[in-house]
């Protein structure tokens, strides 16, 4: 088959990651007999620099054209002084909303051979840890109304955060089908002592669970999600939340399982489409050095091929690889162990590739 992907490097180390996920595809297609075609178009930062914008319509157009996106990393830096509604962050939320992107899959994943990463006690983690965190990702505080502005008492600022009910069932819905297929448990993870847009999330996601009598739903208030994450990760499988509580919650069990450079994530609408990213940074300072972690990536790539194109068995050889490319010891500096050998982006791209 042809697969029809859009390719976003963007920014800082998104190049070399991007590229070593391709080199893997590339592989995959060898292997299996598929054959990926790239369409490269600019975004976020690069995009400023080079067409005076963060995301031109053609790149929107490309994407929509696409089966599926490919992205490495937005932002920097050296457009940290621009306003917020034109600096390069403005690239993935608008590809978010204009994608419809609603549902940000995050799987946090302990990796046998990098349980020494872990910073937690072994004894906590023991037997390995599997949590999905499924972040809601076109509502909510990043996209209600906000303003800034001078007022008698001085200037004011407010972001306000607003959930529909449509919008938290079909979260609600994404989670608990995943629970179905996991150890059946969600978390559903709100700030419902509080704030009223937690309390509607928290009745309609009860609602929902009602179509689910096999899946187990239990609440927590984000303050001790944050605290259970590191006191008790195991009694996660499906973690289910908004849009802000999921972008601080996915780097944190992100950290737990080794190292920010291991955490994929799809980002999905209805249907198949969706957006493949890592879930950490553009990291400009590590731009261009070879050094940086490009697994991330490469596990995105492989939930392109089971969530988009239905390949099951060439995402299964693509986790197989990264796991062998780190019980054979081959690490990049941010999960290196000892008697293990250090390599670079390019060299433990290689090595994945060769191990599919
Ligand atoms: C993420 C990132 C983004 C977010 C930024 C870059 C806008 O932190 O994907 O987690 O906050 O969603
Ligand atoms: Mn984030």
């Amino acid at each position: 088959m042809n697969y029809n992907i859009a390719v976003i490097k963007g920014d800082g180390i998104g190049p070399e990651i991007v590229d070593e996920a391709i080199k893997v595809l590339d592989k995959v297609g060898e292997k299996f007999g598929h054959q990926f075609k790239y369409d490269h178009v600019l975004a976020g930062g690069i995009a400023i620099d080079e067409v005076g914008e963060a995301l031109p319509q053609d790149t929107v157009s490309a994407c929509k054209a696409s089966d599926a996106v490919l992205l490495g990393a937005i932002g920097g830096w050296k457009w940290d002084d621009l306003p917020g509604d034109k600096r390069p962050e403005t690239a993935i939320l608008g590809l978010r909303k204009e994608l419809n992107l609603f549902a940000n899959l995050r799987p946090a994943l302990l990796f046998d051979p990098l349980a020494e990463a872990c910073p937690l006690k072994p004894e906590i983690v023991k037997g390995g840890l599997d949590i999905m965190v499924v972040r809601e990702l076109t509502g909510g505080i990043y996209f209600g109304k906000r303003e800034t502005r001078m007022t008698d008492k001085g200037e004011m600022a407010y972001d306000m955060e607003i959930y529909y009910d449509y919008e938290i069932e079909r979260i609600a819905r994404v989670a608990f089908d995943l629970a179905m297929k996991r150890n059946k448990k969600v978390t559903s993870v709100d700030k419902a002592n509080v704030l009223d847009s937690s309390r509607l999330w928290r009745r309609v996601v009860a609602e929902v669970a009602k179509d689910y009598p096999e899946v187990e739903l239990d609440n927590l208030y984000v303050d001790n999600a944050a605290m259970q994450l590191v006191h008790a990760p195991q009694k996660f499988d499906v973690v289910l939340t908004g849009n802000m509580f999921g972008d601080i919650l996915s780097d944190e069990a992100s950290q737990i399982t080794g190292s920010l450079g291991m955490l994929s994530s799809a980002s999905l609408t209805e249907g198949n489409f969706g957006l493949y990213e890592p879930s950490h940074g553009s990291a400009p300072k590590y731009a261009g050095l070879n050094v940086i972690n490009p697994i991330a990536t490469i596990l995105s790539a492989a939930m392109m091929l089971r969530y988009t194109f239905e390949l099951g068995e060439e995402a299964d050889a693509v986790e197989r690889a990264v796991e062998k490319t780190l019980s054979d010891g081959i690490r990049t500096r941010d999960i290196m162990g000892e008697g293990c050998t250090q390599v670079g982006t390019d060299e433990i791209g290689s090595a994945i590739a060769e191990r599919i």
